[in-house]
């Protein structure tokens, strides 16, 4: 297969002074993209300043990459501004944003406090979309932009003592399925990577060997934020040289009469049958559910029944 080259575009990699980001950092710019390395360069609660970008743009020089550094926070739209402004000042262009920087305050959902759960949603969700939404308006001029929002299976799937993680992780999906929706006509996609690696935020549950190694999910992101992909409104699980689709499907489900009003007894009769997963389909869109709904919602028009 030909080599995928990023020669000649332009990469944000936001967070990418240590951990995951550092790795796709490292990939996009060896694929010969020029990589605005961002990051604040704090601790794992978003606290404090290091210079950890400028190491890291340090390192791609010395690999013969080119990079800048820009420590500009993701959580207030200035800062987003600030970091594509950036980019575009360095290198003319934005062809890819990889929305990876993040922060940790877990407590379990009865302890928690609100400056925390705010915080968090701030860096990942708000930081998302205050990056993306600068990026995006270059993108659109350009007629080409590939986005990766990085979410979480805290996120898709839930994890204890994560309430403010785990919702704003899933709020990225929706960011970045409006976003390939609103996208495609202009030649922008949006993907989601939901990673597994080896960091400081997860020395505490992964084991601590090289299967989890952040690079094993770079090859992924520099796959979506190149030109040769053509996915779109994907969300993917990446980790340890495992990839897969995460989904969100509708199933078969169960129909009540059309000339009825189901009741709550007649719901949880069917329950079984209203969360099997053997038949299911995947809209790409809130309108493409409700085409899938047309036959049911014509039958029962046409009884005139009413709730
Ligand atoms: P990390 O803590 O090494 O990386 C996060 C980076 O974001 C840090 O370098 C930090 O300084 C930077 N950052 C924090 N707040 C920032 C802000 N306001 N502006 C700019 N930069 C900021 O942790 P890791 O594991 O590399 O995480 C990277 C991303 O991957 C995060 O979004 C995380 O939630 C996500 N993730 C990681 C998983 C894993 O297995 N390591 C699992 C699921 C998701």
């Amino acid at each position: 297969m030909e080599e995928i080259s990023l020669s000649g575009r332009v990469a944000v990699v936001t967070g990418a002074g240590g951990g995951l980001g550092r790795a796709y950092a490292l990939e996009l710019a060896r694929r010969g993209a020029a990589v605005l390395v961002n990051d604040t360069g704090g601790s794992l609660d978003g606290t404090g300043h290091t210079s950890a970008a400028g190491v890291v743009v340090d390192e791609i020089r010395a690999q013969g990459g080119r990079a800048e550094a820009n420590g500009d926070t993701v959580s207030t739209p200035e800062g987003g501004e600030g970091i594509i402004a950036a980019a575009v000042d360095a290198f003319g262009r934005v062809d890819a944003v990889v929305n990876n920087a993040g922060i940790l305050r877990d407590k379990s959902f009865g302890k928690l406090d609100w400056d925390d759960f705010h915080a968090v949603q701030d860096v990942h969700l708000r930081g998302s979309a205050y990056v993306s939404q600068p990026a995006f308006r270059v993108m659109r001029e350009q007629g080409f932009g590939r986005f990766v929002f990085i979410s979480s299976n805290a996120g898709t799937f839930g994890s204890f003592g994560q309430s403010s993680y785990g919702s704003a992780k899933a709020g990225i999906i929706g960011l970045a399925q409006v976003v390939a929706i609103e996208g495609q006509r202009h030649g922008i996609l949006s993907n989601v990577v939901c990673p597994l690696a080896r960091t400081r935020m997860t020395e505490a549950v992964l084991a601590q060997n090289d299967a989890f190694a952040p690079g094993h999910v770079a090859p992924l992101v520099a796959y979506l934020s190149s030109e040769r992909c053509q996915e779109t409104h994907q969300v993917f699980s990446a980790g340890a040289g495992h990839f897969a689709r995460v989904f969100t499907g509708l199933t078969a489900g169960w129909q009540a009469d059309p000339a009825e009003v189901a009741t709550a007894e007649d719901v949880a009769e069917h329950m079984s049958r209203i969360i099997d997963t053997s038949s299911h389909s995947i809209p790409l869109s809130a309108p493409e559910e409700l085409e899938m709904l047309a036959p049911y919602v014509a039958a029962r028009a046409a009884t005139g029944s009413r709730a």
